[in-house]
């Protein structure tokens, strides 16, 4: 969908981090924005920044009835909403899948792809109806290869759960021409290892994971919104150099398909 061409983009996890950059970056392109978070402060603080056209709602993504009443509210405001950005999300680290508390599970797939269904749930068919519009979910490159690095199970399960929807919904939505993508990103340097602290039970310290500084999310988002422009599927960004991992799953899957033994 052309940027130009979007009037009211409604952004979750849009008060910090990656879904904050997007929603800046919407905004300084004059497009009216809704951000929705679960964080109050942090929706306080971008609010008080007084940027034009920005509106808050405070929501949890997991809640269905919040969704409804943050979409009327928001299209009341803005009008109809024809970029869907499903960004909010929680990270878990550390735990193998054997010690994971199941509430932990639950939480970040509840949050993560429950959240980003509930968005699709709440805004897909007005945007069929309407023949026009455009839905990317966050997912994570460790939702196109699993990590070798502590990253935990239940946030690899949503993100690839996030790619999966993501690809069916891609199908459905095609001949009403509303596009659909997921973002893929690497490690940015963003709020978002810190998070599950927030949550008891979903983190604990994993060695070497996140020295590293991360991408910067205002170099992210130009290759989001050129990736909404394009149309494209995956937009990937900052996790070029994660391509063997992703390779050697193709390469896998491939062998097993033409009957081979395990890759090597
Ligand atoms: N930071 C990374 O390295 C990285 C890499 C790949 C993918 N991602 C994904 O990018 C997305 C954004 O993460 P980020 O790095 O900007 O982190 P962040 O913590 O800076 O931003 C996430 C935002 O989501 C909000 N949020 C959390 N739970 C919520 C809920 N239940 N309802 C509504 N809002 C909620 C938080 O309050 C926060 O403002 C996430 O989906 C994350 O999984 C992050």
């Amino acid at each position: 969908m052309k940027i130009a061409d979007i009037k009211h983009a409604f952004v979750t996890g849009g008060a910090s981090g990656i879904g904050l950059g997007a929603a800046r970056g919407l905004a300084a392109r004059g497009i009216a924005v809704t951000i929705a978070d679960f964080n109050p402060d942090a929706l306080a603080d971008v609010l008080a920044e007084g940027i034009a056209k920005i509106r808050g709602v405070q929501m949890d993504v997991r809640d269905r009835a919040a969704w409804v009443k943050a979409k009327g509210d928001a299209e009341a405001a803005f009008g109809p909403v024809d970029l869907l950005i499903s960004n909010a999300g929680i990270a878990s680290v550390g735990y193998e899948l054997a010690d994971m508390d199941p509430e932990s599970f639950d939480r970040i797939v509840g949050v993560n792809l429950f959240g980003a269904f509930n968005g699709i749930s709440a805004f897909a068919a007005d945007m069929r109806g309407r023949g026009r519009g455009h839905i990317v979910s966050t997912a994570s490159i460790v939702g196109l290869a699993s990590p070798k690095n502590g990253v935990g199970g239940n946030y690899v399960a949503s993100k690839f759960g996030i790619v999966g929807l993501s690809e069916v919904l891609r199908l459905e939505m095609a001949p009403h021409g509303v596009g659909v993508s997921v973002l893929c990103p690497g490690y940015m340097a963003t709020g978002n290892g810190r998070n599950p602290i927030r949550f008891a039970n979903d983190s604990r310290k994993v060695a070497g994971l996140g020295d590293s500084p991360g991408g910067r999310v205002e170099d992210l988002v130009p290759r989001l919104l050129a990736g909404i422009e394009a149309d494209d599927f995956y937009i990937i960004s900052h996790c070029e150099h994660e391509w063997p991992n992703v390779e050697r799953r193709s390469k896998e899957l491939e062998m097993a398909f033409n009957g081979g033994d395990k890759y090597k």
